[in-house]
């Protein structure tokens, strides 16, 4: 296999480390910015060069962005390349269009380091749907926020001294927002749909809360209720799909509650098989090459299909989907009273309601609370 390697930061020199110690996968050239970075004189700075050279037949993508990742993986999938990418942002606000440029130029589109870092999810789906139906996904699949709830939790941190340490240990970026408010998650929930449904959702869609606004006291309330707070991505196939980004709170015992640090667990429920779950570093240099690599020898061995084999488009619908709430907020509210289950000091636990009905309410009360904070009860 020849290589077009486009970005040389974490992940892409990862890719080429790893390729190097495997026969057959040849890194030919490497676009980046800074030329010194790449060994052997096979650094460009032109995309030209790799979507034109006849003797590349596979594009790996570890730059991020929407664009110019957009623009170059249209123009080597129209050369007819093969592109095998970890770039969850492009995947999650293109496929529908990744996917028919795939198809009609005969190449692969493969993106498993994109959802789970160094965890076989995407693949596991895929051969799940060859003989068993998916019914539902879940799960923590975001090792930032995981770090910060667990030092939370665990250590008695306030948030912003969780996040200070997630920044210092490379867990969190500078801008942590992409983490904390949920967008990294929701892409990999749109891309993770596509895989378990064969459904493509629009990510604006799905609705979404992150961790921005917790505070220790709601913590010091999680564990007067015996709960443990987790970001959870889910979703479920029925007549129609339902799909959430929300704060959850497990009981002791749960796996989730115990998942420690900046690890993932990702699981799926599906007719035959049952559940599964997946638990490892959804992050990180040589995880993430891990997967950008097999997918690179899944290609090799003939693998074409983006994961399964036909796509259907999907509106979200939460309507049906019923959840209690713990919910804080400083702001008086008549709906909350009238849904309001139990109170407690400065929080109230909601009866079980529609999460359609409740995120509308939600993005409306932030408006008037911006603190507001809110987890439904597993
Ligand atoms: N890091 C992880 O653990 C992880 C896990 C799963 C998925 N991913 C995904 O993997 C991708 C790469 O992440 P990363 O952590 O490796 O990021 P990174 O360290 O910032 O590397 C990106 C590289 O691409 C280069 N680049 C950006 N725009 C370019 C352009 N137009 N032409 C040439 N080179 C360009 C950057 O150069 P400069 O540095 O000079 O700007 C940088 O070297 C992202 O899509 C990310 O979501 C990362």
């Amino acid at each position: 296999m020849q290589i077009g390697l486009l970005g040389y930061g974490v992940v892409g020199a990862g890719v080429d480390h790893l390729a190097k110690e495997l026969d057959g996968l040849d890194v030919r050239k490497v676009l980046c910015l800074n030329l010194a970075d790449v060994t052997g004189g096979r650094g460009v700075t032109d995309i030209a060069e790799i979507v034109d050279d006849p003797e590349i037949d596979t594009v790996v993508e570890a730059m991020g962005g929407l664009h110019p990742a957009w623009e170059f993986a249209s123009s080597a999938l129209r050369a007819g390349k093969n592109y095998i990418t970890a770039n969850k942002a492009l995947v999650a606000a293109y496929l529908p269009e990744l996917l028919e440029l795939a198809q009609a130029n005969g190449a692969a589109l493969r993106c498993t380091a994109a959802v789970g870092g160094g965890i076989p999810w995407l693949i596991n789906l895929e051969r799940c749907r060859r003989v068993d139906t998916v019914r539902r996904i879940w799960g923590v699949f975001n090792g930032t926020t995981n770090f910060i709830l667990d030092a939370m939790h665990r250590q008695g941190a306030d948030y912003a001294e969780a996040l200070a340490t997630a920044q210092k240990l490379g867990y969190a970026e500078a801008d942590p927002s992409a983490d904390i408010d949920g967008d990294d998650v929701r892409r990999k929930l749109v891309i993770s749909v596509a895989a378990a449904f064969g459904a493509l959702v629009r990510e604006q869609d799905v609705p979404m809360f992150g961790i921005r606004t917790i505070t220790a006291r709601d913590v010091a309330n999680f564990r007067a209720l015996g709960k443990t707070c987790k970001l959870i991505a889910s979703a479920e196939a029925g007549k129609t799909v339902s799909a959430s980004v929300e704060p959850v709170l497990y009981s002791a015992g749960t796996p989730e509650s115990a998942i420690p640090e900046n690890f993932n667990l990702v699981s799926f429920e599906s007719t035959n098989a049952g559940h599964q779950s997946y638990y490892g570093q959804g992050a990180g240099r040589y995880p993430t090459a891990y997967n950008m690599v097999q997918d690179c020898l899944d290609v090799r061995s003939g693998t074409r299909r983006f994961y399964t084999k036909d796509f259907v488009r999907a509106e979200v619908d939460n309507t049906n989907v019923f959840r209690h709430y713990y919910v804080r907020t400083n702001a008086e509210d008549a709906w909350l009273d009238s849904v309001a289950a139990a109170k407690g000091d400065g929080f109230a636990v909601t009866a079980a309601i529609s999460q359609a009905k409740f995120h509308e309410w939600a993005a409306v009360q932030r408006q008037s609370d911006p603190t507001l904070f809110f987890a439904a009860l597993q």
